[in-house]
């Protein structure tokens, strides 16, 4: 076979040493434009699993590879004065000089034809004397790539060009750790990602947001000008080097912004695209050289199977397209942690430290742990301490208790609001009682009712509960009594009005469908249907208004006497209230539409009116759908907005959910899919938050916690499956202060033992 390789980086001479090994008689070519030892950037780093990998494909290299290369295990962040050290990381730093330089010897002795100062022009891939002959052409040829962008109808590239700015130096400052260094400047922040590659060499990238860059006039500044700046800001770190550039070969500011690449396809005809011509990981995941020579594994490997180039070719673009979207979307989570970091500067050390170390999602608390114990324990304590936790073994953050006004909580997990559909005339009965009594025993340290309407047509269903008759607060006051008398936990009444989105069947006969029979009418913002078989609601007038707004404080009233420990507005799911604030459904002319200050008009009216008349010594939450996930709807930013104005008007807490405002929705699922929504929301507004959506184990909750991306995590589904959710996860942690209720105590001290003996027996 004849292999041409456009590109010698690291992935195109992996690459030629590979299909050499696997087969000598290949006749394979490596065409660089640059010379052998010309290189930007200083080093790269590789984890201990990506060495594991190095070191199956080809021993030789991989041992060169660690006779050159600094390990270390350490990341120090520094942060206002402090510094927070994690260990456990396992990394190690290759100068690129070094890697490319063992990586040429290497192809050279096995043969590969190595052509340096040689630029390939992509119009002439078949004219071409080293190109012409060639079976496969191999686009190796970087972020930039020409090939790529010649043939950009077939490759379908799309390039997104990040908001950050960042410069790639070195330094003789030998730094014992990886080094996140956080600098506030009289301009704004910057930072360092810094790490030592060989003796006495460090790769030392400054990044800083747009704008900071521009007051500090470094869009005006050369390199040198730029690297005195930076001198001078990190002078203490900098143990008296310099930093040196060296990156004669860019044209204009050495200063980027990071692109990041995708593909619709990778290959056309015989022409394949690998490394960063392919993808693009975002440098503060330090994955692409990762990235660029697993892709020579793969497609190595897939050559060699003899299936024929065609066939060989698409299966190594399916392998590495999956490995390489989990990468990017890690990557992408890191982006944006840099990119908002704002967010985080209120953060304590220990917390801001915490949310940086678990900003891609890929490693959790467990990993923490697992990676470094007494880190952990650092954090748990720091945590613990925060929540005004007393005992010396709190547990872990999910066992800390919090408190909003005059409710306190045992604990940070929630049975979320779910309709139940199973009332009568509105009267919550013994399912109720069961249901929610179960949930209470279970442990979790809050209990929400499901959305409980202020009217008869305020239901989505026939089977909703209400809060609109006296019958309606006796039976809800013997379900608060229940969990008050026979459990540790609150409780918790969400009202809402279902507007638009009424008169439906019960969840499992036909969800948002309209009744066959025995439909009321409905009320919205406009008249919009929900979707084309839904009733067109009539068009709230100001006396409908004023008639809601008194059902729902009634509501409050009742709910108050019940002895409800926490009120919530449901003002999230396209439900009425929610139907004011987004603009999909509310295209009202008048004050109460438009602007989103006339939008929130009339449920903060709701609001207002409820708060006056719910005891002031008890909490309320407000239910928003963070986002639309629409063409034209409500998204982070406005979000950020809406907490804002509610947390003035005097609401404690925001239950941050998404969605199902419209039938247009194209949500993004994943695990704890909402979570950033509530993160943002939290950091930004400065109101506490309950995270909720797809969380559901306890490693979870206690990396939203510990990180700060939300005060409360709220389970839905999970306690559907498992009404002792909390009991159970406190066991898998070893935290044996979890009360039981006293009936249940042998259970207890069976099932403890059980989860013993099973996490001493390790992994079948
Ligand atoms: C600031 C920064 C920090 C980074 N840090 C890390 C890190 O810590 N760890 C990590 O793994 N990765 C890191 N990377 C990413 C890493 O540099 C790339 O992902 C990696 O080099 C990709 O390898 P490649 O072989 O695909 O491309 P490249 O290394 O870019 O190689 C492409 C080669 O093709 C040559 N070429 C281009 N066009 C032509 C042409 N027309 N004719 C002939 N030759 C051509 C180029 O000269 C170049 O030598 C970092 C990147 C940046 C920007
Ligand atoms: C059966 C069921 C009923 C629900 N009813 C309500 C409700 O009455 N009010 C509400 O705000 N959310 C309701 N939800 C949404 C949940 O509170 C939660 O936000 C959602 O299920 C995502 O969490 P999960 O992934 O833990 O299930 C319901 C969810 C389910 C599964």
């Amino acid at each position: 076979m004849r292999v041409a390789i456009v590109g010698g980086g690291p992935a195109g001479l992996y690459l030629s040493i590979l299909l050499k090994l696997a087969d000598s008689r290949h006749h394979v070519t490596v065409i660089e434009r640059n010379r052998p030892d010309d290189t930007f950037g200083w080093g790269v780093v590789f984890s201990d699993q990506t060495m594991e990998n190095f070191a199956d494909a080809d021993a030789a290299t991989h041992r060169r590879i660690t006779e050159s290369f600094a390990h270390w295990d350490d990341i120090d962040i520094h942060f206002k004065g402090e510094v927070v050290t994690s260990s456990g990381h396992g990394f190690c730093g290759i100068s690129r000089k070094a890697l490319l330089g063992i990586l040429q010897g290497r192809a050279q002795r096995l043969g590969v034809e190595l052509h340096f100062s040689t630029e390939i022009d992509p119009a002439t891939l078949d004219s071409h004397k080293l190109l012409a002959g060639a079976d496969l052409i191999v686009a190796a040829d970087g972020i930039n790539s020409r090939i790529r962008a010649a043939f950009a109808d077939d490759f379908g590239p799309d390039l997104e060009t990040r908001r950050n700015r960042f410069i790639w130096l070195g330094t003789h400052q030998p730094f014992d750790a990886f080094k996140f260094i956080f600098k506030e400047t009289g301009f704004g922040w910057f930072w360092v990602h810094a790490y030592r590659f060989d003796k006495d060499t460090s790769t030392f990238i400054v990044e800083s947001s747009e704008d900071a860059w521009r007051r500090a006039g470094l869009d005006k500044a050369s390199t040198d000008q730029s690297i005195a700046f930076l001198e001078r800001e990190f002078r203490d770190h900098l143990g008296g080097h310099r930093l040196m550039s060296n990156a004669a070969h860019l044209r204009g500011s050495a200063w980027l912004n990071f692109v990041r690449v995708g593909n619709r396809t990778w290959r056309r005809g015989r022409i394949v695209l690998m490394g960063d011509s392919a993808h693009t990981a975002h440098f503060s995941i330090g994955s692409g050289t990762k990235l660029a020579m697993e892709d020579a594994i793969a497609l190595g490997r897939h050559l060699g199977r003899g299936v024929g180039l065609d066939r060989a070719l698409e299966d190594y673009e399916d392998e590495r397209r999956l490995e390489v979207l989990r990468l990017q979307s890690a990557a992408r989570n890191s982006t944006e942690w840099f990119e908002s970091l704002h967010r985080y500067l209120h953060l304590e050390p220990t917390q801001f430290a915490y949310s940086l170390l678990t900003r891609s999602q890929r490693v959790s608390h467990e990993n923490l742990r697992k990676r470094d114990a007494s880190y952990l324990t650092n954090v748990e304590r720091w945590f613990a301490a925060a929540s005004g936790a007393t005992a010396a073994d709190a547990g872990s953050p999910m066992f800390q208790p919090f408190t909003l006004r005059g409710m306190t909580l045992a604990n940070r997990v929630v049975v979320s609001p779910m309709a139940m559909y199973s009332a009568v005339d509105g009267v919550a009965g013994d399912f109720h009682l069961v249901h929610l009594g179960a949930r209470a025993l279970g442990g979790a340290g809050l209990v929400y009712t499901e959305m409980t309407c202020v009217a008869a047509d305020a239901r989505i269903t026939p089977g909703c509960a209400g809060m609109y008759d006296d019958a309606h607060l006796a039976a809800w006051k013997r379900i608060v009594d229940f969990v008050h008398q026979s459990s540790r936990a609150r409780i918790a009444i969400q009202l809402g009005h279902a507007g638009r989105k009424g008169s439906t069947r019960v969840g499992w006969e036909g969800y948002d469908e309209p009744l066959p029979a025995g439909n009321w009418k409905l009320i919205a913002a406009s008249p919009i249907a929900y979707g084309p078989q839904n009733q067109v609601p009539a068009e709230m007038t100001r006396a409908d208004m004023e008639r809601v707004r008194d059902q729902f404080v009634a509501a409050a009233r009742r709910a108050a006497s019940a002895g409800f420990d926490l009120l919530e507005l449901h003002m999230a799911h396209g439900y009425l209230l929610s139907g004011f604030i987004t603009p999909l459904s509310n295209r009202r002319g008048d004050e109460y539409g438009g602007s989103l200050e006339n939008r929130l008009r009339f449920p903060l009216e709701v609001f207002d009116a409820v708060r006056a008349a719910w005891p002031a010594d008890r909490p309320m939450s407000v239910r928003l759908s963070a986002t639309d996930w629409a063409e034209g709807g409500i998204d982070g930013e406005d979000a950020v907005a809406i907490a804002r104005v509610f947390k003035a008007h005097g609401c404690d807490l925001i239950d941050v959910s998404a969605g199902q405002t419209t039938r247009a929705a194209k949500p993004v699922y994943g695990r704890m899919f909402q979570t950033p929504y509530s993160d943002r929301i939290r950091n930004e507004a400065g109101i506490a938050t309950m995270a909720v959506g797809n969380i559901t184990d306890y490693d979870q909750i206690n990396g939203i916690l510990a990180a700060g991306r939300a005060d409360l995590c709220a389970l839905a589904r999970p306690h559907l499956s498992d009404p002792n959710w909390t009991l159970r996860a406190a066991a898998d942690q070893g935290y044996a202060q979890q009360p039981w209720p006293d009936p249940y105590q042998a259970g207890k001290e069976q099932w403890e033992r059980q989860r013993r003996r099973t996490a001493e027996a390790g992994p079948i």
